[in-house]
C-alpha cells in the first residue's frame, strides 16, 4: 500500500526538534510504523502543478495525508486521477482544501469503495482557541505598534495608548460556535466582558449557553453590529467562502476589531485591508491567508489603520504548537490504524465516508 503524506518543510527547526511532527521531516512519525508492517510511505512538500510529488504519486496512493498548515488542494479534477484512493487524512482540523463535495460525489456514486474524509477532531482546538485570546488583548490593548515602538529605541506612551482599550465592558462575538468558537468563549468569561455573543446555525444545547452566559444572535448582519469583537470560527465551505465581505463590514462598529483563524477565504481580504485603511476596522488578527503560503506582497501582511497599527497576522501556525502535532499525529496514526485493521473509526473524525455522504453538518447546511 503506498500512502502519501502533504506536509510542510520543517528544514533546520525540524532537524533539532523531533516534536515538530507535522514536517517532512518528521514524518508525523510514521515512517518506522508504516515501513515495519510493509507499506511505502512518500512524504513531501511540493504540492503544485502537475510536476509536484503530490500529482506524481496521487494516482497510486491508497491513503493521502494532507495538513491545513500547507494544504495540497485535492480538487474535483485531481480526484478523477487518484483511481486507487480510499482514504484521505486530514493532519489537523479543517478538510476545505479537499473538494468534500467531489469526495462525497466519488464516494457514493463511482466507486466500489468508498472514500473516506477523516480529520482528528478536536486535536488542536485548544491551541487555536489560546490563539485567538491572546489575538485579542494583541489588537484591543494596541501591542504590537507598542513592542515595535520599544525595539526601535523611541518611547512615546500617548501615541500607543491612543489606541489602547481593556477588554473588559465590550462585547465579544463568534461566527461559529463549535469546538473553538466555544472554547473562546468559555476562556473570555473572567474577563468580565459586557456579552458574549455567538452567530451559528447549530445553536449550544441551553446548558452549555448558560454555563458561558453566550446569546445567540440568528441574523448576521444585526450579530456583528452588536459586537466590539468580532472572531472567525467556522469552517471554510460553499456558504461562509467570503462571508466578512464589504457589505458585511459595512455593518460591523466602527473601529470593532475582527480575528480570524478559521480559512483565509471567510474573509475578503481587500475588503478587510480597506476597512482597516478607513478606519471601520481598528484591528485585524490571525494566522490564516487565502492562499498559503502567503505571497511576500498579500495586502494582510501590511494593511494598517489609519494610525499605522492594528495588524496581528502570522504565519499559519496557532493549531500547530508542539502539544497539537503530538495530538494530531497520534490522530493520524489511529485513524491509519483503524483503516488498516477494519476496525469503526471514531464517528467524530469522519467528515465524508462510508457511503453516507457528509458524516458531519459543520461544513454546511445542504437543506
Ligand atoms: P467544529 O466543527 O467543532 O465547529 C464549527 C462550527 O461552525 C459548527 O458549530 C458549525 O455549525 C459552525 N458553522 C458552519 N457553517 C457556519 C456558518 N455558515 N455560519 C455560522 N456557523 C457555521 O470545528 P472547530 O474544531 O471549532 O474548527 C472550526 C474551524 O477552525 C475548522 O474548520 C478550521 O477551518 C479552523 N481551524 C484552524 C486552525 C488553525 O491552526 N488556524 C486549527 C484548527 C481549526
Amino acid at each position: 500500500m503506498k500512502v502519501l503524506a502533504i506536509l510542510y518543510e520543517g528544514g533546520k527547526a525540524a532537524q533539532e526538534e523531533p516534536r515538530l511532527l507535522g514536517t517532512v521531516e518528521n514524518k508525523l512519525g510514521l515512517k518506522e510504523y508504516l515501513e515495519k508492517a510493509g507499506h511505502e510511505l512518500i512524504v513531501s512538500a511540493s504540492k503544485e502543478g502537475a510536476d509536484s510529488d503530490f500529482q506524481k504519486h496521487l494516482p497510486d496512493a491508497e491513503i493521502l495525508i494532507t495538513t491545513p498548515f500547507h494544504p495540497g488542494y485535492l480538487t474535483a479534477d485531481l480526484f478523477e486521477k487518484a483511481k486507487n484512493l480510499k482514504l484521505c487524512v486530514t493532519a489537523g482540523v479543517g478538510s476545505d482544501h479537499i473538494d468534500l463535495d467531489a469526495a462525497v460525489k466519488h464516494d457514493v456514486q463511482v466507486r466500489p469503495m468508498s472514500i473516506g474524509v477523516l480529520e482528528v477532531s478536536g486535536s488542536n482546538v485548544v491551541s487555536v482557541a489560546e490563539h485567538v485570546i491572546m489575538t485579542i488583548l494583541l489588537l484591543v490593548r494596541n501591542f504590537v505598534p507598542a513592542h515595535e515602538m520599544i525595539e526601535r529605541g523611541d518611547w512615546q506612551v500617548s501615541d500607543i495608548a491612543r489606541a489602547a482599550f481593556d477588554l473588559e465592558g465590550k462585547v465579544v462575538g463568534t461566527i461559529g460556535c463549535g469546538r473553538i468558537g466555544y472554547r473562546v468563549l468559555q476562556r473570555l468569561a473572567p474577563f468580565d466582558c459586557k456579552e458574549l455573543l455567538y452567530y451559528d446555525y447549530a445553536p449550544l444545547p441551553a446548558e452549555a449557553a448558560s454555563k458561558i452566559n453566550a446569546r445567540c444572535v440568528q441574523d448576521l448582519k444585526e450579530f456583528v453590529s452588536q459586537c466590539d469583537v468580532v472572531t472567525v470560527n467556522c469552517p471554510l465551505h460553499k456558504d461562509t467562502k467570503g462571508l466578512v465581505d464589504a457589505e458585511l463590514l459595512k455593518h460591523f462598529k466602527k473601529g470593532a476589531w475582527l480575528i480570524n483563524t478559521a480559512r483565509g477565504a471567510i474573509c475578503d481580504k481587500d475588503a478587510v485591508a480597506a476597512a482597516l485603511k478607513s478606519g471601520q476596522l481598528s484591528g485585524y488578527g490571525g494566522d490564516v491567508w487565502n492562499v498559503q503560503p502567503a505571497p511576500k506582497d498579500h495586502v494582510l501582511r501590511t494593511a494598517k489603520n489609519p494610525l499605522g497599527a492594528g495588524n496581528a497576522m502570522v504565519p499559519h501556525y496557532s493549531g500547530t504548537t508542539l502539544d497539537a502535532q503530538k495530538r494530531y499525529a497520534d490522530g493520524v496514526k489511529s485513524i491509519i490504524d483503524n483503516y488498516m485493521s477494519g476496525k469503526q473509526q471514531e464517528a467524530q473524525n469522519i467528515i465524508v465516508g462510508g457511503k453516507i455522504g457528509y458524516a458531519t453538518k459543520a461544513y454546511g447546511q445542504r437543506k
